[in-house]
């Protein structure tokens, strides 16, 4: 469904630059190193598409991804810490914020948690700004590879109870590996049902 049909649009630094919002599209939010740009690679099945790495604060522009299913696949620079310098870490979180707010053609945001580490009180600030602008989000449990089933029930409760208070929030989360592909095939499918 995805793979081979996906190509790189454009990187993005200000509003201004975003394309026409004439096409659904998804985005995929969520702190610094919780694996966004490890995701879309895992969903399109390109390794070096959507640049991932170690070091907090890799994505630093809006990017865009054109899927043959007519969406475009966003990829966020994270919010929270990031090894960048503070004005240019401030610039891409006003820009974040108000990409959020204000893209009209945003079907789903999928807001991006790590597994081990359950929602933060960052996540909250913008499970907040997404109630606000009436945007539907999703959680996507990342790095489900790390934690061991036992702990699963702990973190999912912890996520239950906060996504109660958020009224844009989608009941369903999704739990994925982009390592090991857990989850994948499904958020494939949830993405391609969003017209
Ligand atoms: P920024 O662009 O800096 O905001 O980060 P990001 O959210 O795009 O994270 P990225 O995809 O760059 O991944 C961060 C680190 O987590 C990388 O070292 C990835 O290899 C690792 N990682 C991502 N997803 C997984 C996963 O499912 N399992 C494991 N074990 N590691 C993962
Ligand atoms: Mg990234």
């Amino acid at each position: 469904l995805f793979a081979g049909e996906v190509d790189f649009l454009k990187g993005v630094v200000a509003m201004d630059g975003l394309p026409p919002d004439d096409r659904a599209e998804v985005c995929f939010a969520g702190r610094s190193n919780v694996g966004k740009s490890s995701l879309i690679n895992a969903l399109t099945g390109r390794k070096g598409l959507a640049r991932a790495s170690n070091t907090p604060g890799r994505t630093q522009e809006i990017n865009y991804f054109t899927l043959a299913t007519d969406h475009y696949l966003v990829d966020l620079p994270g919010y929270g810490f990031a090894n960048a310098p503070v004005a240019v870490v401030e610039k891409w979180q006003r820009l974040l914020k108000n990409y959020l707010a204000g893209r009209a053609s945003l079907r789903r945001a999928f807001v991006l948690i790590d597994f081990r580490h359950g929602v933060k009180k960052v996540d909250e600030e913008i499970m907040t700004l997404l109630d606000r602008s009436a945007v539907t989000f999703q959680v996507v449990l990342t790095k489900a590879d790390k934690v061991k089933a036992k702990d699963h029930d702990k973190v999912l409760a912890q996520v239950r109870n906060v996504l109660a208070k958020h009224p844009a929030a989608y009941p369903e989360m999704v739990l994925t590996s982009s390592e090991k592909g857990e989850g994948i095939a499904t958020l494939r499918t949830i993405i391609a049902g969003l017209k």
